[in-house]
Parts: structure tokens; sequence; C-alpha cells
């Protein structure tokens, strides 16, 4: 990549160096609210506040930027899971899962058998992850081989940290999509041989759900996660109830959902498995034993119809399970973080009508989930998901008064961030409030991206 020259902001930041939800909130929050921050060729160089690095960047000779002074910089939001061919049915109406993706996914997916169009839905889908502020994601792709390619090439032109992986699927789907065990093990394969490890982008193994898979591809994907030893591997686990009988009557011989995957040695340290909305105690716990991860997708959750998270039970401190957050679409409604941290609250509330005990998400935790606890359920908090030195600098500008309602709410709210308590009722209002608007500019490897809220 071509080098940069080092650039200095003067802003506000918040990072996290472990979960919230686990530690004293001093040891989980990292908070600079007047604060210097030294990019060089697309990593974070150094970060302090503004009167301690002040004499060492003056020595440098570089100007400070203050444009995003009184805004909130964070790391690049990290979605952890979402669907490029599904973009163009978003909103689509009234269907729970099977029926949704027979009627709505199944036909969309088809038109990505077309190169050229999926490079241009390419376009659009990385163009608008970056204009939300999400700079890293965990793609599904289609059952296309050359669909991937063309998501691939166009993160890679953009620099972007990616994962994806073209889908596994050879059974209960239209003949269009359908791939066999032998040419789904050879067209991974070759995408990981192409692009895994190329740039900042990474392959994922990615049978659709147990469903759509026979056993012998199954073992196929095994075969792919033995061979190549830092590849993920993605797929869906226990989202809706219709879909848990389905899997029951298909694999009679194990025990539960999980037990599927365990079955082919898929649930392991680098699975994420989206959804996880019905997984019994005895499923909670493997998945934490076997440190795999789930995605929290609620825009999707809600808009399907599919269920709760058992937020609190995924939180349980015996057993504590990496998660992610993810948009999920096209069931998830929208790309945006923010606007999917509201309705992750909104799940975590409604929750408490079963377990009235459940403590809702906190803006911290919130903050986390769309941050490093991303970049965890990733594999890749080492480089992303921080703004530490050495971390690359993928990073999102967060205006906190777009408008006048939201600058009249955050004016109630005791200034100048006099604690961690008035800073986590800031973020709360934020992330209930916020939306678009709020997106004012997304860095990826320390490239500027100006947002203003505006669609690419
Ligand atoms: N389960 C299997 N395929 C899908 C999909 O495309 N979206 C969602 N939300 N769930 C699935
Ligand atoms: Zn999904």
């Amino acid at each position: 990549m071509t080098y940069q020259a080092t650039k200095v902001y003067r802003t506000q930041i918040l990072s996290f160096q472990q979960d919230p939800g686990y530690v004293p909130l001093e040891q989980a929050v990292d908070f600079i609210s007047d604060a210097l921050l030294v990019l060089s060729n697309g990593k974070v160089e150094q970060v302090g506040p503004f009167e301690a690095l002040k004499p060492q960047v003056d020595a440098m000779g570089v100007t400070i930027d203050a444009t995003f002074q009184d805004s909130l910089m964070l790391p690049g939001f990290v979605d952890t899971h979402i669907h490029f061919p599904q973009i163009e049915m978003m909103g689509a109406y009234g269907e729970h899962l099977l029926s949704w993706l027979e009627k709505y996914v199944f036909p969309t997916e088809q038109k990505f058998a077309d190169p050229e169009y999926a490079a241009q839905m390419a376009e659009l889908f990385l163009d608008t992850l970056i204009a939300k502020g999400t700079t890293t994601a965990l793609v599904f792709g289609s059952v296309h081989a050359c669909a991937t390619d063309a998501l691939f090439a166009g993160a890679y032109q953009r620099n972007m940290r990616l994962i994806t992986g073209k889908v596994m699927m050879d059974r209960h789907a239209p003949q269009a999509l359908l791939d066999t065990p032998e040419t789904s093990y050879q067209s991974s394969k070759s995408l990981i041989e192409r692009w895994h490890g190329k740039g900042r982008l990474g392959y994922s193994v990615t049978p659709r759900f147990a469903p759509t898979s026979t056993p012998k591809q199954l073992q196929q994907a095994r075969r792919l996660l033995q061979e190549y030893p830092d590849v993920l591997l993605q797929t869906h686990l226990s989202e809706n109830l219709h879909e848990l009988e389905w899997v029951k009557s298909l694999f009679p011989d194990c025990s539960d959902y999980l037990g599927v995957y365990e079955a082919f040695d898929l649930a392991t340290d680098r699975s994420v498995f989206a959804h996880g909305i019905y997984l019994s105690d005895s499923e909670i716990n493997r998945i934490g034993q076997h440190r795999s991860a789930i995605s929290f997708c609620p825009t999707s959750n809600l808009f399907l119809g599919s269920g709760l998270l058992k937020w609190s039970k995924l939180r349980c401190p015996n057993h504590p399970i990496s998660l992610g957050l993810g948009t999920d679409v096209g069931a998830g409604t929208c790309f945006n973080l923010l606007t999917t941290l509201n309705e992750a609250y909104k799940v975590t509330m409604l929750g408490r009508l079963e377990r009235p005990e459940q403590q809702p998400l906190t803006a911290f935790e919130a903050f986390y989930l769309a941050t490093l606890g991303g970049a965890k359920t990733l594999k890749i908090d080492h480089c992303v998901g921080r703004i530490a030195p050495g971390y690359e600098a993928d990073l999102v500008a967060l205006n906190w008064t777009p408008s006048p309602l939201q600058k009249m709410r955050q004016s109630k709210i005791q200034q100048p961030f006099g604690s961690l308590e008035a800073l986590q009722e800031k973020l709360f209002a934020l992330m209930m409030m916020g939306d678009d608007r709020n997106v004012q500019c997304t860095w990826v490897a320390g490239v500027p991206y100006a947002c203003g809220g505006n669609e690419p």
C-alpha cells in the first residue's frame, strides 16, 4: 500500500481494553476527553492527552487537525454478520425465516451468478459499510465463487479488513443455488488460496446452516478448517423455532442444534454462529467450552419475528461467551451499528418479561460489542477494535449533536465528562437517538472518508 504522511487529530477518544460487563469500568474503558491522535502509514502511532502529547507533536512539525475536537472518535465499527447478496431485498414484507428464505432470499441470490452484477453490488455494499462507520465485517457471500471474488476485489481496492466466504449449500434450495460437497470444497479452497491473507482480507468457511448442507458437505467444511488453521467458520445457529424442528428431523442422532456442528468439528474457537436465540443451557455451556462466538443480530431477530436473545444467560460469569454485534442485512433492516445498538437494548429490555433479573445492555457494553467485542469474535483484536499504538487506523468519528434535539438532550447531561457514569449517560442517549446523521467520518487504514450521514 502507498505510504501515508503523518496526521494528527485533536479529538475525544473512546476505546476499550476489556469487556465492561466483566471487569470494573476503570479497567475496561479508555476515555480521553481531549486527546491527540497521531496516525502514520495506516496505523495509530500515538494517542494520549492533548497536554501531554502536544510538545512532541509540535516538535514533529505536523499541523494539528481540530475538525473533530468536539466529536467522539471510536475504533471503526465491526459487523460480525451480514449478507452481501441480500441488500436489494432488505425490508421484504411479512414472512418468518424459512418462508422468507424461499420467497425473497433464494430468488435474489441467484442474480449473483453474474460477475458484473455482483461487482456492481459489491461497490454499493462496501461504500455503504464505510458510510455508516463500519470498517470491518464478517460477510456471507452467495453460493457463487465469482460473487465472492467481486467482494474481495472491492475490499482489497479499499484496503478494508474484511472477512468473507462463499456459501456452501448442497440441498433444500433451488437447483441454481446448489453446489456439491466436492465443488464447494474446491471453490472454497481456491478462494482461500486467492484471497486469504492478501492485504487485510481473510476467509471464512461458510456453510449456510445445517438444513442446507448434507453430512458430506459438512465433512468438507471440516476438511477446509483442518487444512487452513487460521480461516474462520461462519454459519447460522438456533434462530427460529421451525428451523429447530427441521434440524431435529434432519439430524435425529444429534442431541440438539449445536450438536450437529459439533458432530462435524465445526464448533471451534474460530466459529462465529449468527443468532443463538434458542440455545439451551447445555448448548450455551458448550459454546463457552469451545470458545466459539455468537453474533447478536437484533434488527434481524425483531424483523423476522425470530425471538429474543437470552442476553443474561450469555453474559453469565461462569461461562462467558464471546459476543459480537451483527446487522444480518437483509433480514437486518439497516447497516448502521448505532441503530443496531438501539434495537439491541430493546431486545434486552423485552427479555426481562421472561427473566426480570436480566440487566439490560449498558452503553459501555454496547460500544464494546460494536468495536473490540466484534474484533475478538473475529480473532483480529490484536490489530483492530482498539485505538492504541500499533493498531490499524480504522476509526469512526461521531458527531454528538447533529440535530437541535440531540444537542438539547446532550446538554442536559453533566458536562464536561465529569465521570464515567456521566459519559455512559451521554453514550446511551447517543445510541438511542443517534443514526446516520451522527456518523461524521470513517477512516479505513488511515484514509478518511467524509460521511456526514449521507448515503455513498
Ligand atoms: N438462515 C439460513 N440462511 C439465512 C439467511 O440468509 N439469513 C438469516 N437471517 N438466517 C438464515
Ligand atoms: Zn444471516
